[in-house]
């Protein structure tokens, strides 16, 4: 008897295929979790995968589920509603953002594979032992010693020479150099300690730092910490902070000072968590957008917020952790990538090395939402950036009832367009105390799907929907939670004034995406993979995205989720010299498209803040299924 097997992609678990069982129960059997918005009743959509082999021995392709789906081309089913037919080999691929449970893990981002050649170096080095026929200076002998045992030229940091004596003779004349960039000793230490390298990146947002601990020996991240940026309290927008920082007497030091604490404060835990010394710490790699890079420096970013919005530094930077009072070892370095132009920095050009983009021949474009939007299209032959003022509504920010993406967050949104029955999920599956960025996304275009606000985002206050009432500033609500459920047994809404945050903020995000199509001179359907970068970006459902005309019509197996892009890109070039010569060469490459200088550029927004565009046929499949 011939065993048949399904296999589930790309974890590669295994079920038996049944004829009657459904592809989503087989799932469920193998231990593979699907989302499920809607029970497997066939009508959220969010089950879908493609069927790479054995569709033969699978049900037809029914209506109601290629209305769901659009182009089926590909092989895409709806998992709940696909059924086996008879016994055979099947496989199974199941998308991204279909995987449930995948989504907090991307948000770490995903590196791609580069050999590792850190700017750092350990050598342990055997020295002759200073006698009265050798009377060579402590450093002549290292010198020597470091040129006939590895070939290496290098200069001594000054903070190097209270611990040479020590550290050469303590154990017995054996010596380990730390060497950066094959050209500076920056710490000597008693004995064979090659075994210990670690460093740190760190992606400074506007709103999240986050940083990891790198074990450079292996490229290993052994741990990361994040915390909200404590300059928050001085201006929640990059442009509000750089007016504190020109305006205020001191203002430009207290936002250094309070990110450079807040930074010391995650190396202390990073360190604490893995057993080491804060003095082991022999690199910080930081990116962030330019304003963040140049606040963190001190380097005044007052000029950032005028036009021509020209940046201070454009290249990478490099300086010694004492010189900033970083917590790591006092000549340890602390380094920066380069910037593109005044509102693209540093962390877009990190996401461009996670993303892969410059390497694309097809045409790409990579999105890291934020507080700040980085938009970055092309290809390997010519690429080209803008940034869009996006503000912090994704974060759950002025949202009546936002809130982070933490326990309790309304996370999916499911309207059934004919009954207008709400479903949602939350954050850990616990009772509802608010709504998160992709919470707020899914229901303004489940809303919009579902008649309940109109194609100029007016919510219909025509007594249609029983949930859409006055609030008690007169103006209209839905009530997305009822008060029965909520954490708080108070009704959890979703306001006209929130429906407007969100068409702002994705009107910003489209016009970007508009402006640098046209200057390519391609339409939506030629984009061949859109890179979602942020934790937003990967957390956010595409459906509703493209719905709401956020992201460009495109089918959503092209549109590919990357995570914490900024933060992957600064690991990739800790661990790697040539991803930092590559960042350079990038940085330079990148032509930068000032949107606020476009003729256009008024006119466009205005479109985009239609549902999901005023051009609707440029949004083809979020009409058909309106
Ligand atoms: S679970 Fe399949 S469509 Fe909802």
């Amino acid at each position: 008897l011939v065993e048949h097997v399904l296999r589930f992609q790309p974890h590669g678990k295994k079920a038996t295929p049944r004829p009657g069982a459904s592809l989503l129960e087989l799932a469920i059997e193998a231990g593979v979790s699907i989302e499920s918005v809607c029970g497997g009743t066939g009508k959220c959509g969010k089950c879908r995968v493609t069927v790479a082999h054995g569709s033969s021995f699978l049900s037809a392709i029914g209506e109601g589920e290629r209305s769901l789906l659009g182009d089926v081309s590909d092989g895409s089913r709806l998992a709940c509603m696909t059924r086996v037919l008879s016994c055979g080999d099947i496989v199974i691929h199941i998308p991204e953002e279909s995987r449930r449970g995948h989504h907090r893990l991307l948000a770490a981002g995903e590196e791609r594979k580069v050999k590792l050649k850190p700017a750092l170096t350990k050598a342990v080095l055997a020295l002759p032992e200073a006698t009265l026929q050798d009377v060579r200076a402590d450093e002549d002998r290292l010198m020597d010693a470091l040129s006939d045992q590895k070939g290496l030229k290098a200069r001594m940091a000054n903070a190097v020479y209270p611990d040479l004596p020590k550290g050469l003779r303590e154990q017995n004349w054996t010596v380990t150099a730390t060497v950066y960039r094959d050209e500076e000793i920056i710490r000597i230490e008693p004995g064979d300690t090659a075994d210990r390298l670690h460093a740190v990146a760190v992606d400074i947002g506007t709103t999240k730092v986050v940083a990891y601990l790198l074990d450079l020996n292996t490229g290993k991240v052994l741990d990361s910490e994040s915390m909200p940026n404590p300059q928050i309290p001085y201006g929640e927008d990059v442009m509000s902070r750089i007016t504190y920082s020109s305006r205020e007497q001191g203002g430009l030091e207290n936002l250094q000072s309070v990110i450079l604490e807040g930074l010391n404060s995650l190396i202390s835990s990073l360190c604490e968590g893995a057993g080491m010394e804060e003095a082991d710490i022999l690199e910080v790699l930081v990116v962030g957008n330019t304003a963040m890079h140049h606040l963190f420096f001190g380097i005044p970013a007052k000029h950032l917020a005028t036009a021509p919005y020209a940046p201070v530094v454009r290249s990478s930077m490099t300086v010694n952790a004492e010189d900033l009072r970083v917590r790591a070892y006092p000549s340890a370095k602390v380094s920066a990538l380069p910037n593109i132009a005044g509102f693209v920095g540093a962390d877009a050009v990190s996401d461009l090395l996670a993303s892969g983009l410059y390497r694309d021949s097809g045409f790409g474009m990579m999105i890291d939402i934020g507080t700040n939007t980085e938009i970055i299209a092309g290809n390997k032959d010519r690429l080209m950036s803008c940034s869009c003022a996006s503000g912090p509504a994704f974060e759950g920010a002025h949202i009546r009832h936002g809130m982070r993406a933490s326990s309790g967050a309304i996370e999916r949104v499911w309207i059934d367009p004919s009954t207008r029955d709400v479903r949602y999920r939350t954050v850990d599956d616990s009772a509802a105390r608010g709504i998160c960025g992709s919470g707020i996304v899914d229901a303004v275009a489940e809303m919009f799907k579902a008649g309940i606000v109109d194609h100029a985002g007016k919510l219909r206050t025509d007594g249609s929907d029983a949930r859409v009432r006055k609030a008690e500033n007169g103006s209209a609500e839905f009530v997305l939670a009822e008060a029965s459920e909520s954490a708080n047994g108070k009704d959890i809404t979703v306001a006209q004034h929130d429906v407007e945050e969100i068409q702002l903020a994705k009107a910003a995000i489209f016009t970007g995406v508009s402006v640098l199509m046209g200057k390519f001179g391609v339409s939506g359907d030629e984009i061949t993979t859109l890179y979602a970068a942020g934790a937003f970006g990967t957390y956010v459902d595409a459906g509703s995205a493209i719905a709401i005309g956020m992201y460009p019509d495109i089918p959503t197996p092209r549109i590919k989720f990357i995570g914490n892009a900024a933060g992957a890109g600064a690991r990739m070039a800790l661990k790697s010299v040539s991803m930092r010569s590559l960042a350079e060469r990038l940085s330079k490459k990148v032509e930068y498209v000032e949107l606020a200088a476009e003729p256009n550029f008024q006119k466009e927004f205005a479109k985009a803040m239609f549902l999901p565009h005023r051009d609707r046929e440029r949004f083809p499949s979020a009409m058909r299924k309106e």
